[in-house]
């Protein structure tokens, strides 16, 4: 049977930590230099330079035959969006930007919602920064002895304090060594209560929160791109956390988040 969760050796976490700050640290430096005028494929073209030049590489290329280096979802679509020179950014959108960095072994991910308008519609305040904040709340409920579903809970009550639809078909997962890690980490209650958290478990948190339904549908020709079936828009945050002995120490800080 497949383990419930993965415990990390103190000597994993050295790497995983290092890992994680790296991807955090391309994270911040994207979000500072995406800009209207790019392509979604221009940045993803920058993600590829940033990420090759940390002497790691991209955790995304080639995973399950992912095609980008990083994954760039606009507007209606959730996740797993792929970089293309037919789409330009423009000071209306918002850009998700999920990206994951491989280096000694260990890898992080961690994912930013950004948009450009200086005084941005009220609707659009109101997703990013509730499903930043849902993000916040599931973190500060990952304390040990808790259980994932306390995590679940506490992103659950942010959302529909900010009317936002939880997407259930993905998920948050453990992470660190491999990409995907047991345990799963949704975003939402009425599944159980998974396993207890204890130290040197690592996981990633990330709320897909949408402005309309909860339907998501899945790209016909590319098989990746995930989009809301009513359109609207939706956004994306993901941290890295380790549970520790006390508060959770999130791997994927940096000031921008
Ligand atoms: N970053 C995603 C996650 O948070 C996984 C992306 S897999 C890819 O779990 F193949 F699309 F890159
Ligand atoms: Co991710
Ligand atoms: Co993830």
């Amino acid at each position: 049977m497949a383990p419930a969760r993965i415990i990390h050796t103190p000597e994993e976490i050295v790497r995983i930590r290092r890992a994680a700050a790296v991807t955090a640290q391309v994270r911040d430096e994207l979000a500072r230099l995406v800009h209207p005028g790019m392509t979604t494929f221009d940045l993803d073209m920058l993600a590829g330079e940033l990420i090759g030049r940390t002497g790691g590489e991209s955790a995304f290329k080639n995973y399950c035959g992912y095609p980008g280096n990083i994954c760039i979802s606009m507007n209606d679509t959730v996740i797993h969006g792929i970089g293309s020179p037919d789409q330009l950014i423009t000071e209306d959108d918002i850009v998700s930007m999920d990206l994951g960095v491989k280096i000694d072994g260990a890898l992080g991910d961690t994912a930013v919602t950004v948009g450009f308008r200086e005084n941005p519609p009220a609707e659009i305040r109101r997703l990013l920064e509730g499903t930043r904040e849902a993000l916040m709340e599931g973190i500060a409920a990952a304390r040990c002895g808790a259980y994932i579903r306390d995590i679940s809970a506490a992103v659950e009550k942010c959302a529909r304090k900010h009317r936002l639809a939880i997407v259930r078909d993905y998920v948050g997962h453990g992470c660190g060594i491999k990409l995907h890690e047991p345990p799963e980490v949704p975003n939402y209650t009425g599944w159980g209560k998974g396993p207890r958290l204890e130290p040197g478990m690592v996981i990633c948190i990330e709320p897909m929160l949408n402005l309309g339904t909860d339907a998501v549908r899945l790209d016909r020709k590319d098989h990746w791109t995930v989009r809301t079936r009513d359109g609207a828009w939706s956004a994306h945050f993901e941290h890295m956390i380790l549970i520790t002995e006390n508060e959770p120490e999130i791997l994927t800080w940096q000031k921008m988040m």
